[in-house]
């Protein structure tokens, strides 16, 4: 891994829809600075580039000429994120790339290949893994507190309405990968595996349905019957996944259907204690037998954020912890939930 002498990361970013969150973190963090942009967009390059006081370019190929570049936010439709990525990295630049690592197991691996070959830090946005209750129910698993972990559950359902870019990248199959559980499943499900000890996936049973995309409903500010091709993606997923150590995890993502309000929840079930996020809490056992809920107090405690920990990986040649190569095992349980719907069966993961 290259190693750097000065004590801030240059970072871009490409991409500026999410890409202005990195972009005001990149300026906000405490090891980095934001020296460039990149939208094939004109008219968002230039409100950004006003905004932010740095130089931009359409052309990524470009940005990746630019000697004052460290590292790259990628922050484009996921159809791009391999193409982007590879170059970045075989242009020297380090890269953080937003979620999912890719829209195909066969991308996914190429930027791993690709990664490996640069020695650079590669890195996906995987922003839960970063957050103060993760990181203290992490380290009650790596400290033993929760035994051996055996299951866990994870739900995120929107109300009709909450269909993103009804017609564009997101609702497309061959640009996005899938819908609800490629898109924000995969922050969910990140997050469980890597509270579970990030376990060897073996086999998955998944169902998709697409009631209401397909027929127009479901997304605000949308009124018309989609054509095929606008809307080829489910609305709602479900899947079991199986791991190698005994433990699985129950999940389902949907962008729209008749739920009370939003459903958020995530649950680490281990022979000694269990964790939620959404609420968060922990479950244990005291030593006379009781079983004890209590909502640890994280006010004042510190984690880094997933754009210091890059920068600091880069500054400090260490390997992020959601690496490309580590976020790939997400990719194949995603990518095997839709395989096994359309197959109808249960698959392997290989
Ligand atoms: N972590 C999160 O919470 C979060 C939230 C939203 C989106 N995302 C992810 O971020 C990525 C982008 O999503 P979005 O909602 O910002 O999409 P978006 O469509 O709003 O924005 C994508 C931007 O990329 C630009 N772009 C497209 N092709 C380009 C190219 N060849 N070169 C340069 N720029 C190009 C577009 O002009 C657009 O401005 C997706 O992978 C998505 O899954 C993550």
């Amino acid at each position: 891994m290259n190693q750097k002498k000065t004590d801030k990361v240059n970072m871009a970013v490409i991409g500026l829809g999410v890409g202005r969150w990195h972009a005001d973190s990149w300026t906000q963090t405490a090891n980095t600075r934001l020296v460039a942009l990149c939208d094939a967009d004109e008219k968002k390059l230039t409100q950004a580039k006003e905004h932010y006081g740095v130089k931009g370019y359409t052309s990524y190929q470009e940005l990746c000429e630019d000697e004052e570049v460290d590292a790259v936010s990628v922050c484009v439709p996921n159809y791009l994120h391999a193409p982007i990525s590879i170059y970045a990295l075989e242009h020297g630049k380090h890269v953080l790339c937003e979620k999912p690592l890719a829209n195909t197991i066969s991308a996914g691996e190429a930027m791993v290949s690709a990664a490996k070959k640069s020695g650079l830090v590669a890195m996906v946005a995987m922003k839960f893994r970063y957050t103060n209750e993760a990181v203290y129910i992490h380290r009650l698993l790596e400290e033993g507190k929760l035994g051996e972990i055996y299951y866990g559950w994870t739900t995120y359902l929107r109300q009709l309405g909450g269909i993103p870019g009804m017609g564009g990248w997101f609702t497309r199959k061959p640009l996005s990968g899938g819908g609800p559980m490629i898109d924000n499943g995969v922050h969910f499900l990140d997050v469980l595996w890597w509270l579970m000890g990030c376990p060897k996936p073996t086999r998955v049973s998944g169902a998709t349905y697409a009631k209401f995309g397909p027929l127009g409903k479901g997304a605000s500010g949308w009124n018309r019957v989609p054509e095929p091709d606008e809307f080829s993606v489910e609305d709602l997923a479900t899947a079991i996944i199986h791991f190698e150590n005994g433990a699985s995890v129950l999940i389902d993502n949907g962008w729209a259907g008749f739920v009370p309000s939003e459903v958020i929840g995530l649950r680490v079930m281990g022979t000694k204690g269990g964790a939620t996020m959404w609420p968060f809490a922990v479950c244990e056992e005291s030593e006379d037998g009781r079983v004890s809920t209590s909502v640890p107090d994280l006010t004042g405690s510190h984690v880094d954020t997933q754009f210091f920990h890059f920068a600091d990986c880069i500054l400090n040649n260490k390997t992020p912890i959601s690496s490309f190569e580590n976020c790939l095992t997400v990719l194949k349980m995603l990518c095997a939930v839709y395989e096994s719907a359309d197959a109808k069966k249960e698959v392997e993961i290989l």
